[in-house]
């Protein structure tokens, strides 16, 4: 056995120690790789986890936007329901006369409103039989007819159609000289604004009347605005 220098026994005391040192140290080693494959699979689940609620969140805002436009159109298709119920409200439309009373007459004074007693129908509520007015519920086109049989003078009679004191159609009868009376009529398509007032008037000639069924006034709101 040959003997070493005490120069090499060192540098071999010194080269055991170091690699018993890396011996002790590769196990320390490969418990870091772990913990590094570790993390990154940690890193990898929680990237995954992060796109897949970024994809939830996507679809949540598309689902939300498609709801919106939903919600849209429902308001949409609720106000112009509300639109057509509130113009089949407007319903307007009157029709009067002066009933089934055989032989009688009526006497008017210039300009006085005729008032009509029999309302058949009065669908708004705009004719008023006390007054003989009719008062516009709704602005917009409205169309009347008005007729009568003259009394039995040897005269003619004139009625208008007046909206607000303004004679707006004349309805005209002719004298009879065989006591019979004559029938007179007229119509108007006017617009009017609401609460215009609408009624029959005499206007001249004989102030008298047949007061039946023979004299009617009506009207219609044809369009409301
Ligand atoms: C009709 O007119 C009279 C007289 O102005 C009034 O007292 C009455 O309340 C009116 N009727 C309606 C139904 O408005
Ligand atoms: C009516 O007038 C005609 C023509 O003017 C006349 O002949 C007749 O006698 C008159 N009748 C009455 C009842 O006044």
């Amino acid at each position: 056995m040959s003997m070493h220098s005490p120069k090499t026994m060192q540098y071999l005391i010194i080269l055991a120690f170091l690699t018993t040192a890396i011996i002790a140290n590769k196990p320390k080693r490969t418990d870091d790789a772990n913990n590094v494959a570790a993390l990154e699979t940690l890193l990898h689940k929680q990237a995954a986890t992060i796109e897949s609620l970024e994809a939830r969140l996507t679809a949540q805002d598309t689902k939300l936007l498609q709801q919106q436009a939903t919600l849209q159109t429902v308001l949409r298709e609720q106000q112009s329901m509300d639109a057509r119920i509130a113009k089949q409200e407007q319903v307007v439309g009157f029709y009067t006369d002066f009933g089934y009373k055989p032989y009688h007459d009526v006497t008017m004074k210039t300009f006085e409103t005729l008032k009509f007693p029999r309302v058949l129908t009065n669908s708004g509520n705009g004719y008023n039989s006390t007054t003989g007015i009719f008062t516009t519920p709704f602005s917009g086109l409205y169309t009347f007819q008005l007729q009568f049989s003259g009394g039995t003078h040897n005269d003619t009679t004139q009625l208008s159609i007046s909206a607000n004191s303004l004679t707006v159609a004349v309805a005209y009868s002719e004298g009879d000289t065989r006591d019979q009376g004559s029938q007179g009529s007229c119509s108007a398509v006017v617009h009017l604004v609401k609460g215009n007032q609408v009624s029959v008037r005499f206007l001249s000639g004989n102030p008298m009347i047949w007061a039946s069924r023979l004299a009617s006034f009506s009207g219609v709101l044809v369009h409301s605005d």
